[in-house]
């Protein structure tokens, strides 16, 4: 079993130039989503975690599953303008294209130990944006898992002091 099989590779998606990797053939496989979100939880046995953040949307695919087998809480991070209550932005640049993300006030409580978590890692944009609100509200990011990572972009350049886990990686 691999689990790149079950990975659909979209050249020049969204734009020319990317190579899109879909995990949405991952998804539709019960058994392999389970076995992923099973083995994301088993990588990230060691830490103490009190709640998992993700960004939408594909974070939460992967996000609050594990936050479900975990049992801990979840916390959305969200494009800006999405959430309704008080918030923080942080505005960031991505592989293609420039958004802020934004995460509720109470989101987290000072002190708690957040797991991040996304489907894939690429420039690190998304999830160094994801630490840095995390920190505004006195969170500790213990760690940030993914399915994938792009090893070529270097996300994890841009998350030092990270513990950071992947299921499987691209060059
Ligand atoms: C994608 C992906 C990660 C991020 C990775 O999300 O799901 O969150 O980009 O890129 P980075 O490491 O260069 O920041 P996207 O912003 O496309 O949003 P979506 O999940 O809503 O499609």
């Amino acid at each position: 079993m691999n689990y790149k099989d079950y990975i659909r590779v979209i050249p020049d998606f969204p734009v020319a130039g990317i190579s899109f990797k879909d995990i949405t053939t991952l998804l539709q496989n019960g058994e392999m989503y389970k076995k992923a979100i099973d083995d994301i939880k088993a990588m990230v046995s060691h830490l103490q975690i009190d709640v998992i953040a993700g960004p939408e949307a594909r974070g939460f695919v992967v996000g609050a599953p594990l936050a479900y087998a975990l049992g801990v809480g979840f916390a959305p991070i969200r494009k800006s303008g999405k959430l309704p209550y008080e918030t923080i932005e942080v505005g960031y640049d991505l592989e293609y294209g420039k958004d802020k993300l934004a995460m509720h006030t109470d989101a987290i409580k000072k002190g708690q130990n957040v797991l991040i978590a996304d489907d894939l890692l690429a420039t690190g944009g998304t999830i160094s944006t994801s630490v840095n609100l995390v920190n505004q509200l006195g969170g500790n990011v213990v760690g940030a898992a993914f399915m994938i990572e792009l090893e070529a972009l270097k996300g994890r350049d841009k998350l030092p002091g990270v513990e950071v886990f992947s299921l499987m990686s691209y060059e």
